[in-house]
């Protein structure tokens, strides 16, 4: 009941889905997702031709993966029939779609809507490929594609963004006025994961999307700035590995929240890992899901709205002569030093940057800001 969300509509059973991807390719996989107790999973993205990938198209390197593949590589009639073969074991399912034209969109939404889909999500944020340059960011383009959709099915329709583009609040509120009932995001970050120094080669052979646990504060941002613009629901994905990582999104205003890398980083574990953490925290607090949307907004200011205020660092305790230094070395003016072992705060030195408050991680240790 706690964690019981209404979304676009749905009524889902907790806030925590699966994003589109290789991890929800087919029946089996999506199957073993819902099995771990996902309310939703989005279907790798569908489109009306069959993509071979090039390979290699994933590298994974410092808890954030690389990826040069574009859709998924079942055809439109295949994926028909998987899903009515989930509608059928009783999944809720979110068909993913792309296409090149806002007619071609609709023929493939009417298309998963006749098959059962619980409801289609736009794909138009691929950051490789002909995504987000041609239609991501395109606000006639995504004006037209999300009303044609609309016209054609009968099922709610969420557009998933990209962080790419400058224009976000511009963009949301233009698929809101188009008649969409959500927007997930984010889509992949566009990178070049590193370079192989002895081959000269980048380590895929093209720039590709990043995901993973290092894409999350770009996704909270992303997040925060569609809710501030629209009033349709936000579904938040990117770098979701933990419970705490989904409340982070939840606060910033998303209703829902979708996890994909993890998967690979962990298996469809962490699915069940994320609701019970999130469950159990809620319980302690006496919250429910629904309570906890948009809860941080309040607290999320403008540059402009920042005081201006003598804040400076203060050191609480002592801290164990074993300890590291991180502090000091972080410490760009000098207030911070490790003199016989310990560590000495020079306050008239501090200039409150706050940088010693997130580096210290020793429980022995304390810094509070004072004014
Ligand atoms: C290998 C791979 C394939 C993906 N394929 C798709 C896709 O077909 N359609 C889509 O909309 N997003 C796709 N994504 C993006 C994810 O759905 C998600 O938006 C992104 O990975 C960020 O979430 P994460 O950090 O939890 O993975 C893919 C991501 C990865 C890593």
């Amino acid at each position: 009941m706690r964690l019981k969300m209404d979304f676009m509509g749905l009524s889902l059973k907790n806030p925590v889905m699966v994003a589109a991807g290789p991890w929800s390719r087919n029946p089996e996989t999506i199957m073993r997702s819902l099995d771990a107790g996902a309310s939703a999973v989005v279907t790798e993205t569908i489109a009306m031709e069959v993509r071979q990938n090039v390979r290699p198209w994933i590298y994974s390197k410092n808890e954030g993966y690389q990826n040069v593949r574009l859709y998924s590589d079942h055809a439109l009639e295949q994926w028909l029939v998987f899903i009515r073969q989930i509608k059928k074991e009783g999944g809720t399912v979110i068909a993913s779609i792309m296409a090149h034209s806002p007619s071609e969109m609709a023929y493939i939404a009417k298309s998963v809507y006749k098959a059962g889909a619980d409801a289609i999500e736009l794909g138009l944020s691929i950051p490789h490929g002909e995504g987000v340059a041609v239609m991501g960011s395109d606000p006639d383009h995504m004006y037209n594609s999300v009303k044609r959709v609309i016209q054609s099915v009968d099922i709610p329709v969420m557009v998933k963004f990209s962080p790419h583009v400058t224009n976000i609040s511009e963009l949301a509120k233009v698929v809101e006025k188009a008649g969409a009932s959500g927007i997930s995001a984010i889509d992949t970050v566009r990178s070049i994961i590193g370079v192989d120094l002895e081959t000269s080669k980048p380590l895929l052979a093209t720039y590709g999307g990043y995901s993973g646990v290092p894409i999350k504060p770009i996704g909270l941002a992303t997040v925060a700035s569609i809710a501030q613009s629209v009033k349709i629901p936000v579904c938040g994905i990117g770098g979701i590995s933990n419970w705490s990582d989904g409340l982070e999104y939840m606060m910033l205003g998303a209703s829902t929240i979708q996890i994909g890398s993890a998967i690979m980083t962990h298996g469809p574990e962490v699915i069940s890992d994320v609701i019970q953490g999130m469950d159990k925290w809620l319980e302690q607090k006496q919250l429910r899901a629904e309570g906890i949307v948009g809860k941080a907004l309040s607290n999320l200011k403008s540059f402009d709205e920042i005081e201006i205020l003598p804040y400076k660092a203060v050191l609480n305790g002592t801290c164990p002569e074993s300890s590291c230094e991180t502090c000091v070395v972080g410490c760009l003016v000098g207030a911070l030093e490790k003199k016989n072992g310990n560590i000495v705060y020079h306050q008239e030195l501090c200039n409150g940057c706050g940088l010693c408050v997130s580096l210290c991680k020793d429980q022995n240790f304390e810094l509070k800001w004072r004014l």
